[in-house]
């Protein structure tokens, strides 16, 4: 694994073998060796199946839902793919915000997105999505981006059993029960199986003051990807979670910059 992420994630430039080397390996000759093995590896990756490093991380022809992508991170997320190839479907609370991330999309030339409204904590909404979704993208999905998230910030003794259920419905709930109902298609898919990524958050593993329904969602979210991760592998789907520290968006305006150490990332 970590052979793939240096091959193909770094180029292996003389500088960066030098950075990697002078930790491991003082001598001059042992450096010309490791940059004379990086070539090769270079060159053999090139040409790996006979595809370029272009066609490698293409998306094309591929199918993706993202989930919360009006906005944020998700929105990101959205560009991305489909800026790599890939036809995406992503959804979110408020029509008027998807419809004009809808329009800029398009203004942009990415055209293969579509959108619909789909309150991901709701069990009906979240099966009419995945029907939206089959219709769309034709029966096929190869990726499943469970992004959408909610933070209520406030201490632990305050949250009502409503906050309670909202939170753990649209954080955890859904990311399970849309990995169900995304099962069949990301198992048919060709080639390699499906990919799905989990939105976590560095607060899955870090205590912080009043985000304790929050943080709890995110372990869980955690813990999901593991558990999925080791039962899906047999039908070749990756399960995968990223946790990132705090990225200014809207979920965090309201957040005093002391809790999240914003300070740190202006
Ligand atoms: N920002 C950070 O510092 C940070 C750090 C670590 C992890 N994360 C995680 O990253 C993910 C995205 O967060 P963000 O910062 O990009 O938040 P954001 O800017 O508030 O965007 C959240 C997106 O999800 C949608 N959404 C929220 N609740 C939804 C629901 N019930 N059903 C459907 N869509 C819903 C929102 O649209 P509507 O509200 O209109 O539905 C919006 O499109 C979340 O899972 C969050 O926990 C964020």
């Amino acid at each position: 694994m970590s052979a793939v992420v240096f091959g193909v994630s770094l180029s292996p430039s003389l500088s960066l073998v030098q950075r990697v080397f002078s930790i491991n390996h003082p001598s001059l000759a042992a450096k010309q060796q490791l940059l004379h093995t990086a070539n090769k590896e270079e060159k053999s990756i090139a040409t790996a199946a006979g595809k370029s490093r272009q066609e490698r991380w293409s998306l094309a022809g591929a199918t993706a839902l993202v989930t919360g992508g009006s906005k944020g991170i998700g929105h990101a997320i959205v560009e991305e793919l489909a800026g790599l190839g890939a036809r995406v479907h992503t959804c979110s609370r408020n029509a008027a915000e998807m419809e004009e991330s809808h329009r800029r999309w398009a203004e942009k030339g990415l055209t293969a997105i579509t959108v619909s409204v789909c309150d991901v904590g709701v069990r009906g909404d979240r099966e009419r999505l995945m029907a939206v979704v089959k219709d769309t993208l034709d029966d096929k999905l190869d990726i499943l981006v469970n992004n959408a998230g909610m933070l209520i910030f406030k201490p632990a003794t305050e949250y009502t059993a409503e906050e309670y259920a909202q939170v753990m419905a649209t954080n955890l709930e859904s990311c399970f029960h849309l990995c169900q109902l995304a099962h069949p298609l990301l198992a048919a898919g060709d080639g390699g199986g499906g990919s799905v990524v989990h939105i976590s958050s560095i607060a899955s593993v870090i205590g912080y003051p009043w985000e304790a329904l929050y943080s709890t969602t995110k372990g869980g979210l955690n813990q999901l990807t593991r558990s999925l991760a080791a039962e899906w592998a047999h039908d070749r789907i990756r399960v995968n979670c990223v946790a990132p520290g705090v990225i200014k968006t809207d979920m965090v305006k309201d957040v005093p910059v002391t809790n999240l150490e914003l300070k740190n990332y202006d």
